[in-house]
């Protein structure tokens, strides 16, 4: 199953108190590829996920997802195509802790839908097997180790069978070996849904395993833009520096 959609933005700028944090940023997502946002801490990755999924407004510039600039449309209307398109795995997981796994992953459908229990009981635990995890339900988040719980996120992103998912940094906060696990998964929800997707990360690895275009966000715009192979081997030294971790080079450190 391929995905149908496209994402376009053009000219995006969003300042905060003086900071250009985006700067007439030009970037198109093609219809079903990954494509990998790498950038430092700080930089405006999480900035930039919120304005594609219409949860910022910028100053000025456009977001097509498709046919659609959402950036002038009403939050009802942009949220209505939030649920139906987007699925999104925020940085922490961000499950709520008062709610059941099973419940956390049902509440895009019992607000977005008016299906019955059963099916949204039924689609909860497909969409739960789909990450690998059985008969959770009934457990709380609290008990569930970090890799567990961004499962269950992913789980949750899931659930309206989104034709665009936004990963934001999928694997900070796991030690290597659970990261790769994660990574893998997001490899396979890849082929199970084509679903166009954007990762942002600061994590090379997971960068190397999901994406197949990947950028480096700097200075409010997207750089070098290329496939993976031919980005990791640029000769842009914005890239040379971040890629290798050198503490010299254009990138300013802090
Ligand atoms: N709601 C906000 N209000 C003010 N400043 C913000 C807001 N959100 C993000 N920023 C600022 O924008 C910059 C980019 O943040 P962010 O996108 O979260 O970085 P990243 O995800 O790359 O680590 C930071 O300087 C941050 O302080
Ligand atoms: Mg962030």
């Amino acid at each position: 199953m391929e995905s149908e959609i496209s994402i376009r933005v053009k000219k995006l700028t969003k300042s905060f108190n003086g900071n250009k944090v985006l700067d007439n940023l030009d970037i198109e997502i093609r219809k079903g590829e990954t494509l990998g946002i790498l950038g430092k801490s700080g930089i405006g990755k999480s900035v930039f996920l919120k304005h594609i999924i219409g949860l910022m407004k910028p100053d000025s510039g456009e977001v097509y997802i498709g046919a659609i600039d959402i950036v002038p449309l009403p939050e009802t209307e942009i949220s209505i195509i939030r649920r139906m398109l987007f699925g999104m795995l925020f940085q922490t997981g961000a499950l709520l802790n008062s709610l059941s796994v099973g419940e956390n992953v049902a509440l895009p459908l019992r607000e977005g839908t008016g299906l019955t229990d059963a099916k949204i009981n039924n689609k909860v635990k497909e969409k739960l097997e789909l990450v690998g995890l059985k008969d959770i339900e009934d457990q709380m988040p609290d008990s569930l180790s970090g890799g567990m719980r961004r499962r269950v996120g992913l789980a949750r992103a899931l659930v309206m069978d989104p034709k665009i998912i936004l990963y934001d940094e999928p694997t900070s906060g796991l030690d290597p070996i659970i990261a790769n696990s994660i990574n893998y998964m997001i490899l396979e929800v890849k082929k199970v849904t084509g679903a166009t997707s954007i990762v942002v990360t600061h994590d090379l690895n997971c960068m190397n395993i999901i994406a197949d275009r990947v950028g480096l966000l700097y200075d409010g715009k997207i750089m070098a833009l290329d496939e993976k192979e031919k980005f990791l081997n640029s000769k842009n030294p914005y890239v040379q520096q971040f890629i290798h971790g050198k503490i010299e080079g254009p990138i300013k450190i802090g």
